[in-house]
């Protein structure tokens, strides 16, 4: 079923491999003007103007909502989610800054409500992935080709466009991290932390369908159902010891592949962890600290240390290796094979609340920003 769903017979996978050449990934845009700040009731964007903590220098600021020009469309975002990159973004602690004043937001969903006559491939009604950075906001209006249409999927329910939303982020960098940098075959073990982040829990799914067994570590109790239930051979919580009990997990078997978001102490538990010639992917450091590395783990061992950023895959990625990983994940999206947690959803007014969530510690999953009526 797995192979079938992406078979090039399959008329859907055929449609989604014609859009998704042209995807970029921004983390926050600067479309809007100062000078076009409307007042009233126009559509409400967030922005920044000097970077510090986000629930203090994000402002809501109304729009002048303008007629859409030639090969130009309008969509309203029916959900942008709050990335950790988008927090570290607007305290100024990312890899890249924000070019000031700056509209946050990486990703997201909209429905097309408005197309130019010279518009053609997307239509009124469309759901469209937002890309191209900006989407904390009600409307988006701009090329047609900074849209990526989606195909229609039947039913949109509300759960599915939620998680559409969070389509060319995560579920992708889960994907590269588990196929690219290692040859891994059904049966083989690896391990990754922050476990029950999205990311976490795509590669979790992932692994899953592809027979790949993973060892779940996580930095606090109570998170053993939710990940079972999306496909985890073994839970365990981080601590000193960690690595011994990976190697107790997996049994006889050699780590292939560790994959980290922390950094820190976590880092260099999972390293001693690999088997002999395994690869430590690191790409992201949620505790904010350096880790240290044993050398002899390097010498003994020889493990590879190897960092990922979706950016620069963007980037690097030519058209046919972006529609192949949009094309393998989108139908799992769609077909509810891939999930993440929903925690919470707030409106572009309560953008203070949103970011506070997400700030916090023990969240059960993503929040989004949504509209209004939600
Ligand atoms: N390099 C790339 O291209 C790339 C792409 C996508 C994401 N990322 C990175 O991947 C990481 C996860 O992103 P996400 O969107 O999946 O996150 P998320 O769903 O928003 O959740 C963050 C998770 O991290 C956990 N966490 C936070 N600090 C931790 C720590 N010190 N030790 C262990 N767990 C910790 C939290 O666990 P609790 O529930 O215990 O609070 C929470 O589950 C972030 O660092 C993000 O920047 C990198």
């Amino acid at each position: 079923m797995y192979l079938d769903m992406f078979s090039n017979r399959s008329p859907r996978l055929r449609s989604l491999a014609i859009i998704f050449g042209f995807a970029v990934l921004t983390l926050a845009g600067n479309g809007y003007s100062a000078e076009r700040e409307g007042s009233g009731s126009g559509p409400r964007y967030i922005q920044f103007s000097q970077v510090g903590d986000p629930a203090e220098v994000l402002e809501v600021k109304l729009d002048v909502s303008r007629p859409v020009e030639p090969g130009e469309i309008r969509v309203d975002v029916l959900a942008s989610p709050i990335h950790p990159s988008n927090l570290l973004q607007i305290s100024g602690s990312y890899g890249t800054a924000a070019k000031l004043p700056s509209i946050p937001g990486s990703e997201g969903i909209g429905r097309v409500v408005e197309t130019s006559a010279e518009v053609t491939g997307v239509s009124v009604g469309q759901l469209v992935l937002l890309t191209g950075g900006g989407t904390w906001r009600d409307e988006m209006v701009g090329p047609a080709n900074q849209f990526i249409p989606l195909p229609n999927f039947g039913a949109q329910t509300p759960e599915l466009i939620e998680q559409l939303s969070m389509t060319a982020v995560n579920p992708l960098s889960a994907l590269l991290m588990l196929t690219t940098f290692v040859n891994l075959t059904e049966g083989d073990w690896i391990v990754h932390s922050a476990a029950n982040s999205a990311v976490g829990g795509y590669i979790t799914q992932l692994a899953k369908q592809r027979g790949i067994k993973t060892i779940n570590v996580v930095r606090r109790e109570g998170l053993v159902d939710d990940l079972m239930s999306k496909g985890a051979t073994v839970v365990l919580i981080d601590g000193p010891d960690l690595a011994e009990r990976i190697a107790n997990a997996a049994g006889k078997q050699p780590v292939a592949l560790a994959i980290d978001a922390v950094g820190g102490e976590t880092f260099s538990r999972l390293a001693q962890s690999l088997g002999n010639g395994g690869t430590l992917v690191s790409y992201g450091v949620l505790s904010g600290k350096p880790a240290s590395f044993n050398p002899a783990v390097a010498v003994f061992n020889d493990i590879r240390i190897r960092g990922f950023w979706l950016s620069k895959w963007f980037e690097r990625a030519g058209m046919e290796e972006k529609q192949a990983a949009f094309g393998q994940i989108i139908p799992l999206i769609a077909s509810g094979s891939l999930k993440a947690n929903i925690d919470s959803r707030f409106t572009v007014s309560e953008i203070k609340q949103a970011v506070t969530r997400a700030a916090q510690r023990g969240r059960n999953g993503k929040v989004l920003i949504v509209p209004d009526h939600q």
